[in-house]
């Protein structure tokens, strides 16, 4: 404990000294969340992490989080320094939306506007007319259905099918999947609500149809949050990364979070209800790498000219968003 608290200190004084900022997401390490709050930087969904690191004037942001939230920090500001914890901390939808196969497809179906979630590498960004996180991607397909476009969507399918059926657009889906929120299962949550049939469910929109079709909500991470935090209930169920639990308790004081069951014990499931590359940050590496001491840098670099290319699919949520 005392070495936890030695530890934070020093980030504190590094952050200080290095003049960053912490933006940090809800599905990290607890610690790292409330120092990011408490240095002044921010926790938050992918929108919000993007909007503050933007917005932020600090010359320098340490993005706690996935790479594709670093390389979309980068994009929105080149001239910031950004670094993370550990810079192979990926995910399962960039990783299975490889550039070249992402860039056939597009090129097979040319009268479709793109429209890719944010959890993308900046090349696959770059090919996009527009990005969306899941805060806000089904208003943007709705808007685009209204004005008669028909689009191709990548890569997460379940989102993307969720989107569908709500808007009714004309969606060509990428299959990719997030390996977190695949593994939550529609019979067990089915049988888990009739034990808490006052229970509100609350549902991250990447988890699979028949877990979503039983949600009172579905929506991002700060949605969640807020849910459980207004919604007039005391027992919640939640599905999504269980990284959450922390801001929503502080959030939600007094109510009941219930973890939505998953395909196996934890025991066997290694990425039951838990992003293993979220988990890669820690303090000990935010500590080592705002004093410089990793072998690598630890800097996020884009591509300028991708990164330009990128900027305007992310720049029209940004403003649609406004
Ligand atoms: P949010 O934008 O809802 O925070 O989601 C990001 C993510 O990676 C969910 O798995
Ligand atoms: Fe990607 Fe899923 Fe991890 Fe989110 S939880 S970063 S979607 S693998």
């Amino acid at each position: 404990l005392a070495e936890k608290a030695a530890l934070k200190d020093r980030i504190r004084r590094l952050l200080k000294e290095r003049e960053a900022v912490l933006v940090a997401h809800y599905y990290v390490d607890a610690d790292l969340q409330d120092l990011a709050e408490e240095t002044g930087g921010c926790v938050s969904d992918s929108l919000e992490m993007a909007r503050f690191g933007r917005d932020h004037p600090a010359r320098t942001l340490v993005v706690a989080g996935v790479r594709f939230m670093g390389e979309t920090a980068k994009i929105l500001s080149p001239e910031k320094t950004i670094l993370m914890p550990d810079l192979d901390a990926t995910c399962s939808l960039d990783l299975g939306c490889p550039e070249a196969e992402f860039a056939a497809f597009c090129d097979q179906h040319p009268d479709r506007t793109v429209v890719v979630y944010a959890n993308t590498s900046a090349a696959v960004k770059a090919r996009a007319d527009w990005m969306v996180t899941s805060s806000i991607g089904l208003d943007i397909v709705k808007s685009l259905h209204e004005q008669g476009k028909k689009i191709l969507w990548a890569p997460d399918r379940h989102l993307g099918s969720y989107i569908q059926k709500q808007t009714g657009a004309d969606m060509l889906l990428w299959q990719g999947s997030c390996l977190v929120h695949d593994e939550f299962k529609g019979i067990e949550l089915d049988l888990l609500r009739a034990e808490y049939p006052d229970a509100k469910v609350l549902v991250h929109p990447e988890s699979p149809a028949n877990v979503v079709e039983q949600a009172d909500v579905v929506g991002s991470t700060t949605q969640l949050i807020n849910a459980a935090q207004t919604m007039d209930a005391t027992h919640f169920i939640v599905a999504t990364d269980n990284g959450i639990l922390h801001k929503m308790r502080l959030a939600a004081p007094g109510k009941t979070l219930i973890e939505a069951p998953t395909a196996g014990n934890s025991a066997t499931c290694k990425s039951c209800a838990h992003c293993p590359w979220m988990a890669m940050n820690g303090l000990q590496n935010l500590a080592d790498v705002l004093e410089g001491k990793t072998s690598r840098s630890n800097e996020i670099f884009v591509d300028p000219e991708t990164g330009r290319q990128a900027k305007r699919a992310i720049d029209r949520m940004l403003d649609f968003a406004a």
